[in-house]
């Protein structure tokens, strides 16, 4: 889908947070959107003034872009502006990835004026807040009027969720409307990517190591999938009643967070039905023909030493979920296992925060 089948000129957007580990996904991801065009660049009062090139370079004269993708031109040379001091008049559309303090205060203020979609957990716990994840619960879109309304903003926020929710939620969507679910039990070993860089995680803590404890974490992932997977109903959001339980853990790997995952269904199924419904699932969303979509959003492989981060975190060009070892579980009532790689920074962040916009754009709501 072009902007022209759309009959839409492009769409202006400002990415705040430009110079980190996910404002640099949105740039590596815009720079030849068909919907988007980057006309403003922000993040903290130490970049700003800067042109963006110089502000990824450290005092050292190390340059700080991290991405596979060449720095387009076109950024290196773009001014970075002070978010604090960021006027909205000149754009649709926000894309921020800044710490959740930062955004507790900046993204309010672009909302009033333009729709901002978020990497940050700052606004995800409220209840006229959708957090969407593309293809699994876009009906939720209904609760951007309701926030509108509520705060008498002209723009909304919509936060992604955190990384390591994503491949979870996504999985659990389709066993939950194939078989129903009772109880979800998952286990991650994150990314070092997945902490951002500021201050980020140090080599010496996580080579030749695991880490057993990543602040925050395990709470996110559990409130996250309930409402995600909750029901939109009479203009309100039910969060899903079944428990979830997370122990989260950051491993020596540089991108792609794999969960090993256990879930007690509400009937039985065997292992090849639930590997149909993860293949099957997505293609309505698909059908849309959105620009940042895979083909499928769950590859399902049969090698049982795959998913592995190395491997498989690029497949759907880091869009897609990748599911292996799915087994019958003995120890849970109906209980089936799995593991899965998602990719913390592309579908994580960025990428699925620009799939998520395609879809509002699609929708009108943008
Ligand atoms: N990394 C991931 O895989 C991932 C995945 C999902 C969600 N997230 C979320 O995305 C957000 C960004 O994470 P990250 O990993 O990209 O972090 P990061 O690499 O540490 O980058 C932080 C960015 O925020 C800017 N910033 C810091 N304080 C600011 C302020 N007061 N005002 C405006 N800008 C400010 C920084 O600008 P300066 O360079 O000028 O300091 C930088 O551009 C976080 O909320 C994180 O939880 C990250």
């Amino acid at each position: 889908m072009t902007p022209s089948q759309l009959n839409m000129r492009k769409i202006k957007v400002a990415v705040v947070g430009a110079t980190g580990v996910a404002g640099q996904q949105f740039l590596a991801s815009l720079a030849s959107h068909p919907f988007f065009e980057v006309v403003a660049l922000a993040a903290s009062a130490r970049s700003a003034g800067k042109a963006y090139a110089e502000a990824l370079t450290s005092d050292t004269g190390a340059r700080q872009w991290f991405d596979a993708e060449p720095l387009a031109p076109a950024f290196a040379r773009m001014k970075v502006q002070d978010a604090g001091r960021l006027d909205p008049s000149g754009f649709d559309l926000v894309f921020a990835a800044v710490e959740s303090d930062a955004a507790r205060e900046l993204e309010p203020r672009f909302a009033q004026a333009v729709p901002v979609i978020s990497t940050a957990s700052a606004f995800r716990y409220e209840d006229d807040v959708p957090i969407f994840i593309p293809g699994v619960n876009m009906e939720h879109a209904g609760l951007i009027e309701v926030q509108r309304r509520n705060r008498g903003w002209r723009g909304f926020i919509t936060p992604v969720p955190n990384c390591t929710t994503m491949g979870l939620a996504m999985t659990l969507k389709p066993l939950l409307a194939a078989f129903g679910v009772r109880q979800a039990i998952m286990t991650s070993m994150q990314a070092c990517s997945g902490a951002g860089r500021t201050p980020g995680v140090m080599g010496l803590d996580i080579l030749d190591n695991v880490i057993p404890y990543i602040p925050k974490e395990e709470e996110k992932v559990q409130r996250e999938t309930q409402k995600i997977l909750g029901q939109w109903v009479q203009n309100r959001l039910e969060p899903a009643a079944f428990p979830v339980s997370a122990t989260c853990t950051r491993v020596p790997v540089l991108d792609g967070h794999t969960e090993a995952v256990y879930v007690s269904l509400d009937r039985p199924a065997s292992v090849e039905e639930v590997k149909a419904v993860f293949r099957q699932f997505g293609a309505d969303f698909g059908a849309l023909g959105l620009p940042s979509n895979p083909v499928r959003l769950i590859e399902v492989t049969d090698d049982p030493f795959r998913p592995q981060p190395r491997r498989d975190r690029d497949n759907g060009n880091g869009m897609a979920t990748t599911v292996g070892r799915v087994r019958l579980d003995p120890a849970l009532a109906n209980g089936i296992k799995y593991v899965l790689v998602s990719h913390n920074t592309r579908m994580g962040a960025a990428k699925g925060a620009i799939l998520v916009a395609e879809y509002l754009v699609h929708q009108g709501l943008i």
